[in-house]
């Protein structure tokens, strides 16, 4: 039932060029210019009308609409928040007719998402779900869905669902920005024939895991890790960082590089693995700063950037490429090293990978 790998987490990470493919099947024409979404049944008076979109949902589903929030921003110029589902429904949330709530969660069953669910559509708000689950709760209570096509996800940590969640939400910020005018035809087009090559790409990334073996190998023993990145980066920084401590029990913080010298400088000590992420090009200069300043205080940096950006090489200790993409799909791409970090430690530790401790595949209860 494992496919011949030792665990139920390793055989989903490489299953992800396949359910990326999945998931993109069909909702894209033919020539590649549109984006086909019949599952949102929206008038076009209403996608013109939608004044704020908000993000609801859980873990690592939360960190899928972290990356939602800067495409849709970038692609739909419609403001986004993001709020964890917990937070949402508790705290008297300003949402109307007017905001079209997205909630994520690969079972469907989360009981916080649930409940978000249910708060945005008393308030008259428009529900679309992201779910991996057909006719979950979350499923048969939205107004649309967006099915990710992962297939049975069993280990715990979430992997497969996150990518495809990332696939649903550019599908949905391309379908928006297609519906509003936002983005000019060329755009769309050429963002839509980049993320239909993605699948390849992220093949090309799984056959490339030997480093990421070898700095696991390497580091396994730290207590203390740090995840840095800037704009879309940062978005999956914190992804990675979840992974790590919830497979391997390593102390893991996230931080937007920006942030490092406003406190979080303090504890970056000899040999303290960073994890620089580094794929945004508009960035990137400012990432070549930030790995400088942890460098100065004798971090070993590994860091994740695209092809063709060899001037990282002079700052880190060792880097990981990533194939070329548009800039704005790069977190499909880049999550995929730090699942697979998070994993090679875990074994290296000897934890449970696929049933960490403490943790159930499906919180249905608050
Ligand atoms: C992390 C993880 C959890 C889930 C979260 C939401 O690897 O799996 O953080 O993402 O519990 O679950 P769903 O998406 O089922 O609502």
């Amino acid at each position: 039932e494992k496919g011949g790998y030792e665990h139920f987490m390793l055989k989903e990470i490489h299953e992800q060029p396949r359910v990326i493919r999945d998931t993109l099947k069909g909702r894209i024409s033919h020539q590649g210019d549109k984006v086909i979404l019949d599952e949102i049944n929206l008038t076009p008076q209403q996608i013109k009308g939608i004044k704020k979109i908000i993000v609801t949902a859980c873990g690592t589903a939360y960190h899928a609409g972290l990356v939602g929030k800067y495409i849709i921003e970038q692609l739909v110029r419609i403001p986004v928040e993001v709020d964890i589902a917990s937070e949402f429904r508790y705290r008297d949330p300003i949402v109307d007719k007017d905001t079209l709530v997205v909630v994520v969660s690969q079972s469907g069953e989360t009981a916080d998402t649930l409940a978000a669910l249910r708060e945005a559509r008393r308030r008259g708000a428009r529900v679309v779900a992201i779910t991996n689950v057909i006719a979950s709760s979350v499923a048969r209570e939205a107004d649309d869905i967006i099915y990710t096509w992962a297939g049975p996800e069993i280990s715990v940590a979430s992997t497969k669902a996150y990518t495809t969640q990332l696939v649903a939400l550019y599908l949905l910020a391309l379908y928006l920005a297609q519906e509003r005018n936002t983005l000019a035809a060329g755009n769309i087009t050429e963002i839509l024939n980049e993320l239909k090559a993605i699948y390849t790409k992220a093949q090309e990334v799984l056959d490339n895991e030997q480093p990421i073996k070898e700095f696991a190998e390497k580091y396994h023993q730290a207590e203390d890790t740090f995840f840095i990145g800037r704009g879309l980066d940062y978005a999956v920084a914190l992804e990675g960082s979840l992974k790590l401590k919830e497979i391997s029990y390593i102390h893991a913080e996230a931080y937007a590089a920006g942030e490092l010298k406003h406190g979080t400088l303090a504890l970056i000590v000899e040999n303290i693995p960073v994890i620089a992420l580094a794929t945004q090009k508009s960035l990137f200069e400012k990432m070549v700063s930030n790995i400088k300043e942890v460098k100065a205080r004798d971090a070993s940096v590994i860091a994740l950037a695209m092809e063709g950006h060899t001037e990282v090489e002079k700052v880190a200790d060792q880097v990981i490429y990533i194939p070329k993409t548009h800039q704005v799909l790069a977190p499909i791409l880049t999550v995929i090293p730090l699942q697979l970090l998070a994993y090679y430690m875990s074994v290296c530790r000897g934890c449970d990978v696929d049933k960490p401790r403490n943790l159930a595949k499906s919180v249905t209860v608050e």
